[in-house]
């Protein structure tokens, strides 16, 4: 069998060092810097002839850098003759710009599917997309992988009196209904929607009951906690007992940290697919590592083994 070795992109060297721990090897070795005219220099400084990479990168600020840096590792492990490269994307870059959805918008996700193929990747593993159909931007397999469960099982381990699973629009409600089944409570909606281009948003409709309840909405990243804030506010105004939330990416940009001190909000749970500084973090953010369930994808990509299995409830 080819060997197994896993290199990482700067901003997931924490994240890459966590999941190399659990498979029980160290992580590839590389040398990376940007000289003074802004551009970026990667260097493998080991052999990878024939062998299995996975090279870990995700994106978050500043986005650009990230993915070229991502593209310029995968074109240096091709020409260093590795026999198959998997690009590991905890979070996707441009994960929001999935459709065409105004008059001569880019669809920048499906270029940033296109680039990682052009570099030379034969694999993608993905984390919790905004939507699933962007694994259909890639003519290569695509493993898409979700922190539901860990995530659930957080919240099944708090035993909350009377949970009620949300949802802050329609986009989230498949992930908050997969919520609720794991937690055997009832479901709500919201309707969201967004002002123009900005990061504004309205709250314009409610279905459910959350009246002395503990409120878990549920989203696939929160960006600058605007959705949160409306969604914490109608939930108290409805008479919500507590107010939870998880996404699997905690981008936390924009004053995201201020809104969340004081929006009301009892917990705030997040994933590490995104670095954080632990300096900057309120402390009602909570993070779970999804590196073991990284490394146990990462292990049955190589080995061959189903992925599907690991996500049987
Ligand atoms: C978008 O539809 C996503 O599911 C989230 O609701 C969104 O990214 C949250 O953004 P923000 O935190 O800036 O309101």
């Amino acid at each position: 069998m080819r060997e197994l070795k896993v290199f990482a992109g700067r901003r997931s060297r924490d994240l890459t060092a966590a999941i190399c721990t659990h498979l029980g090897i160290t992580p590839g070795q590389t040398d990376i810097f940007k000289f003074k005219n802004d551009n970026t220099f990667v260097s493998i400084l080991e052999n990878v002839r024939e062998a299995d990479v996975f090279v870990v990168q995700t994106s978050c600020p500043p986005v650009d850098d990230q993915f070229m840096e991502l593209l310029i590792l995968i074109d240096a492990l091709r020409r260093a003759s590795a026999g198959r490269i998997t690009a590991v994307l905890p979070y996707y870059p441009y994960v929001r710009s999935d459709k065409k959805d105004q008059p001569r918008v880019p669809i920048t996700a499906k270029l940033v599917a296109d680039l990682i193929t052009t570099a030379g990747a034969h694999r993608v593993l993905t984390l919790d997309l905004h939507a699933q159909q962007i694994q259909s931007f890639f003519n290569i397999p695509c493993d898409h992988l979700t922190a539901g469960p860990l995530l659930a099982e957080y919240f099944k381990a708090k035993q909350l009196p009377a949970p009620v699973a949300v949802a802050t629009d329609a986009g989230s409600a498949n992930k908050a209904r997969t919520m609720a089944r794991r937690l055997c409570c009832p479901l709500a909606v919201m309707d969201k929607q967004r002002v123009g281009n900005t990061d504004s948003v309205e709250m314009t409709a409610f279905i459910g009951d959350v009246k002395g309840r503990q409120c878990i909405i549920v989203e696939d990243e929160v960006s600058t906690g605007g959705t949160l804030a409306h969604a914490v506010r109608t939930l108290l105004d409805q008479g919500a007992d507590e107010v939870y939330a998880c996404a699997t990416h905690g981008l936390f940009v924009g004053g995201a940290f201020d809104r969340l001190r004081t929006m009301g909000l009892r917990e705030m749970v997040v994933t590490d697919t995104i670095p954080q500084d632990p300096a900057f973090v309120p402390e009602n953010v909570r993070t779970l590592s999804v590196a073991p369930l990284l490394a146990e994808s990462i292990r049955r990509v190589h080995s061959g083994d189903s992925i599907s299995d690991l996500f049987q409830d």
